[in-house]
């Protein structure tokens, strides 16, 4: 750092992108003087193994002195192997999944020259209006923090200097997932003790798990994230104790002035920086205003350097140094048939079984003719969803082609192929089928960054084509394609069978058919509450109790006038074709259990053991959630906060059990004052196979002083 000029110090902290994707209003030109000159420091969307080290060469080998450059790229969802999109990987509520897939995507990616990914992104998300639901894990900040650590792990591995692993960016810090009305980008409005529930945990998780680099979101209330001093340097970095980089989004640190905190790049580069953010994507701020704010005085040389010196040391970390293209040069991403294997797993663990009357799944094998309906029936780019990486989009493996694969004997014929266009429901092979599967739901532009929807229903044009499916009088297999819950009451009430099939990646059309056929249960379970009406939004089981609970029989209660409060359906809901039902939970030692509730003191943990039997004739697996309730405190609690959750396999007939431990910090919740404190008292332990309040099994158990 004695030799940098002022110039090559701020060079280090400018990101842009190399070519497409763009994702902000920017655009840049050829980076490859930039690099020459020092005056890039890593950029973004440049992958392929002779692209980065051409590139690497040159800021090693042409620029005045040979720092190499990192290769960040959005590596969301897997990078040439497409894995469900991370709402859908949510549903298999399986960490070693997580992990698996994160592992995958890193192995490719750093192969592809790739040192950094943009993910994962970790914004809880309770407003299907919100497109980037998408992307995250959901609604629950228990479950976006073990993914959030899962992740880490993933891409990371042991150590960022393996070849194979890539440095990951919690994102978008934080609140991202609120924005008021569902609506990307816009303000975010919440109180610190929801920030501090729900929105900070799955960051500290992340931070805990090792994440090299944090990505501020583009908004919040009053001041915008990107200049968040109280957020992002005393807790992040000061509370948290986080020391790696802070990567800005795509032109946040500009649009400063936007937001109108900085009246021009100066002061939004001190602003941010200030803050602690120490690489600007995109935006022309830190190369053009921070000279200027520095001669202002309104940054020191101090702060730049501690800047230099946190993004250093990530080249450091990642062992560019020592081999400015070691990535580049590892070779061997593992066997692409056990990718593809992991990608249709992943794949089938997601899809979640939403309804199933009458038992028409699994098909039986004997099934003689399908008809394949609907905008989604062969769409094939369309099942990678929003974020692709370098995932070629003409290999994603269509419904139709997964089910002619999985029943090579039953014909198996399309209606439709013209996404605009409603099925002709007179055509032959829909009056004469066996069963109708009508793939409906959103293209994958439809989801995503920049994706909101005001009603995020059915698109135009499929209620009539369910209409006359529903007329045809066949069996009907529904598969819904999203990004997000889509609300379409109507279709739930008159289908018997439906699926959330998410976008499922590369494998798409081969785990469709895996579940429909029963070839291997259904097991998705839902990570999001699925409303019934736009107007219940923003809704989730961890609502907190009003003192006028609703009531169908009062008026004057918590309610709706025109329609019901309950949810479409609850967090954690799924059906299996395993029939797998809770027998029991025990809570505590059996011995102690004098008749009242098991006691405990502060500081021991709870043991619960919950018994489950397979009743049914198949094998299979099931969820088991485990939530808390604090009846009374001197805050209200959530009507349920979940705090554990683990699967179980079970043969026909077979018994088992699930072991939760409770540790002492389960029970403490940021007191009136939003310092972390626990109160003696009763709790209730809540198990069951979802948030519905009608299937819980609650236990008390009381804390003593
Ligand atoms: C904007 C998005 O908000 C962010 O998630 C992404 O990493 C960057 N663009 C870079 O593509």
């Amino acid at each position: 750092m004695s030799e940098m000029r002022l110039a090559e110090k701020i060079g280090q902290l400018v990101m842009v992108t190399a070519g497409t994707p763009v994702t902000g209003p920017v655009a840049a030109g050829d980076p490859t003087s930039g690099v020459r000159d020092g005056r890039i420091g890593s950029l973004l969307n440049l992958w392929g193994t002779e692209a980065t080290a051409a590139m690497q060469a040159i800021a090693v080998g042409e620029s005045r002195l040979g720092i190499p450059l990192f290769f960040g790229f959005d590596v969301v969802h897997g990078h040439r192997t497409v894995f469900p999109i991370p709402l859908g990987e949510a549903a298999a509520f399986d960490p070693d999944l997580w992990e698996a897939t994160a592992r995958t995507a890193a192995e490719e990616a750093a192969a592809d020259g790739i040192d950094l990914t943009f993910a994962p992104m970790i914004d809880v998300a309770r407003d299907p209006r919100w497109g980037r639901m998408a992307e995250g894990p959901g609604e629950d900040p228990l479950v976006a923090s073990r993914m959030a650590a899962a992740k880490v792990r993933g891409f990371q591995g042991t150590s960022l200097a393996d070849p194979r692993s890539v440095a990951a960016t919690a994102k978008h810090f934080v609140a991202y997932g609120a924005p008021a009305a569902g609506r990307d980008y816009a303000t975010v409005d919440l109180s610190e003790r929801t920030l501090r529930e729900v929105y900070l945990p799955p960051f500290a998780a992340a931070v805990r798990a090792g994440a090299a680099a944090v990505m501020p979101a583009f908004n919040i209330a009053g001041v915008p994230m990107t200049a968040h001093v109280p957020l992002l340097r005393d807790w992040l970095r000061g509370e948290l104790g986080f020391e790696g980089v802070l990567v800005s989004d795509y032109n946040a640190v500009g649009e400063l002035r936007t937001h109108g905190v900085a009246a021009d790049l100066a002061e939004a580069a001190a602003l941010a920086l200030t803050a602690g953010i120490d690489i600007d994507m995109m935006s022309p701020a830190y190369e053009q205003g921070l000279p200027e704010a520095l001669d202002r005085g309104l940054v020191t040389l101090a702060d730049i350097d501690a800047a230099v010196r946190r993004v250093l040391a990530l080249k450091e970390r990642l062992g560019l140094f020592d081999a400015p293209t070691r990535r580049q040069q590892a070779r061997g991403t593992g066997v692409p048939s056990a990718r593809r294997e992991r990608a249709r797993e992943a794949a089938r663990r997601s899809i979640v079984l939403l309804k199933n009357d009458g038992g028409i799944l699994p098909l039986p094998r004997t099934i003689g003719r399908i008809a394949v309906v609907g905008p989604l029936a062969e769409a094939r780019a369309d099942m990678l969803g929003p974020w692709w990486g370098a995932g070629d989009r003409t290999t994603p493996v269509t419904v139709i082609e997964g089910l002619r694969a999985a029943l090579p004997d039953a014909v198996i014929a399309p209606v439709t192929t013209d996404p605009d266009a409603a099925a002709d429901p007179t055509a032959p092979d829909l009056r004469t089928a066996d069963l109708v599967v009508l793939c409906l739901g959103e293209t994958a532009a439809m989801s995503g960054e920049a994706a909101s929807r005001a009603d995020p229903g059915l698109p135009d044009g499929q209620r009539a084509l369910a209409d006359a499916v529903l007329a045809s009088g066949r069996p009907v297999v529904v598969l819904l394609s999203s990004g997000r819950p889509l609300i379409a009451p109507w279709l739930f009430n008159t289908f018997p069978c439906v699926l959330a099939a998410w976008f499922l990646g590369h494998q798409a059309g081969h785990a469709i058919a895996d579940v429909l056929t029963g070839h291997a249960d259904a097991t998705g379970r839902l990570p999001v509450t699925w409303p019934r009406a736009v107007g219940q939004i923003p809704i989730h089981a961890g609502d907190r109790p009003s003192g006028r609970p609703a009531s169908p029989d009062d008026p004057y209660t918590s309610r709706y006038l025109d329609v019901s409060v309950a949810p479409q359906f609850p967090f954690g809901h799924g059906l299996s074709f395993a029939e797998i039902a809770i027998a029991g939970v025990e809570v505590g030692d059996p011995d102690g259990l004098a008749g009242g509730p098991y006691t405990f003191r502060a500081g021991d943990a709870v043991d619960i053991r919950v018994r489950l039997e397979n009743r049914g004739g198949r094998g299979g697996e099931e969820t088991v959630f485990l939530f808390l309730r604090d009846p009374v405190a001197s805050v209200a609690r959530p009507q349920l906060e979940l705090k554990d959750f683990a699967r179980i396999g079970l043969a026909p007939g077979d018994r088992g059990v699930l072991r939760f431990r409770l540790a002492a910090d389960a029970f403490a919740f940021p007191g009136p004052d939003l310092a972390p404190r626990t109160e003696p008292g009763d709790f209730e332990i809540c198990v069951g196979r979802s948030a519905d309040p009608d299937g819980l099994i609650r236990t008390r158990v009381r804390l003593t002083a």
